[in-house]
């Protein structure tokens, strides 16, 4: 069957079909990663970091869902996600094509561990990105409360490519602006954008700038420890683990909802 034949008999998500959210805007960064808004249900409540199942019909008119970090704060309006395009993802490869007035499923049930409440008090807070697994921060840089818990909050988002970065780029700048958060973000937000197969000013992946002390050398900050700083991690499986041994060989130890702790993680959602 052909791409064609296939969305063709696909049946479309409606303002009538269960937990149906309306598009409002989508933008294309590049030909391998888009970011969309969709109007915000009457009653849904999240705390920023959290992720919620999204998703089109099957053909056989049963929901396809996959895991969204909501990549706007608490108090939006609008509910932001920032997403890969897998070519053949079962997903994505529709989800891509989606246009503002269009209907996607929403459920609203948001789950994570990429939260406040599941981390100790600290001093330093690292939000530690792989491409598409900087959507929960861009949820929480723009979190008046994050500001109040740390006293300064580090945003690292390593990609492979320099077109890779403007999403996160684009959000830092305007969350320095933003005439509700921006004050306190512009005293305590830093952020590192690093490339790997591309030059751009930073390169390495932020593992190997944190072992070799680079990264904290550029920042002007202490190496890694568990009385001050903590850290979120969301990007790759193997990111992830590699971050997870590295906060753990620093003392910190992996929070849950139910059991704070001094790092928290979450594999960004792939295709
Ligand atoms: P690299 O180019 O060295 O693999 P991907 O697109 O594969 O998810 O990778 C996104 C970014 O994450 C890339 O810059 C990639 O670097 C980096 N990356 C991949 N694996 C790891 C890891 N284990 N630790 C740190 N960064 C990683």
């Amino acid at each position: 069957m052909t791409q064609l034949a296939y969305a063709e008999t696909t049946p479309m998500v409606t303002a009538d079909t269960d937990d149906a959210v309306r598009v409002l805007s989508v933008k294309h960064w590049n030909d391998r990663l888009f970011s969309f808004t969709v109007e915000r249900p009457q009653s849904f409540r999240f705390r920023s970091g959290e992720f919620v199942m999204i998703g089109l019909l099957n053909e056989k008119g049963k929901p396809l869902l996959r895991a969204y970090s909501i990549a706007a704060p608490f108090w939006a309006e609008e509910l932001s996600f920032y997403s890969i395009k897998v070519q053949d993802g079962p997903l994505t490869s529709r989800l891509q094509h989606i246009q503002s007035g269009e209907y996607l499923i929403l459920k609203t049930k948001p789950v994570g561990t990429l939260v406040l409440d599941a981390l100790l008090p600290g001093k330093r807070l690292y939000m530690v990105a792989t491409g598409t697994g900087i959507a929960p921060f861009a949820s929480l840089i723009r979190d008046p409360e994050v500001y109040e818990q740390y006293e300064k909050v580090i945003l690292t988002h390593t990609c492979r490519q320099v077109d890779e970065l403007a999403y996160g780029a684009d959000l830092v700048q305007n969350t320095l602006s933003d005439p509700l958060i921006g004050e306190f973000a512009r005293d305590k937000l830093e952020y590192l954008p690093t490339t790997t197969r591309e030059t751009s000013p930073h390169m390495g992946r932020v593992t190997n700038l944190m072992e070799s002390g680079a990264l904290f050398d550029m920042l002007d900050m202490p190496y890694l420890n568990p009385e001050e700083d903590r850290v979120m991690i969301c990007g790759s499986m193997a990111m992830n683990l590699d971050m997870k041994a590295i906060c753990e060989a620093a003392g910190l130890t992996e929070g849950a909802n139910s059991n704070p702790g001094t790092f928290v993680l979450e594999k960004a959602f792939v295709g």
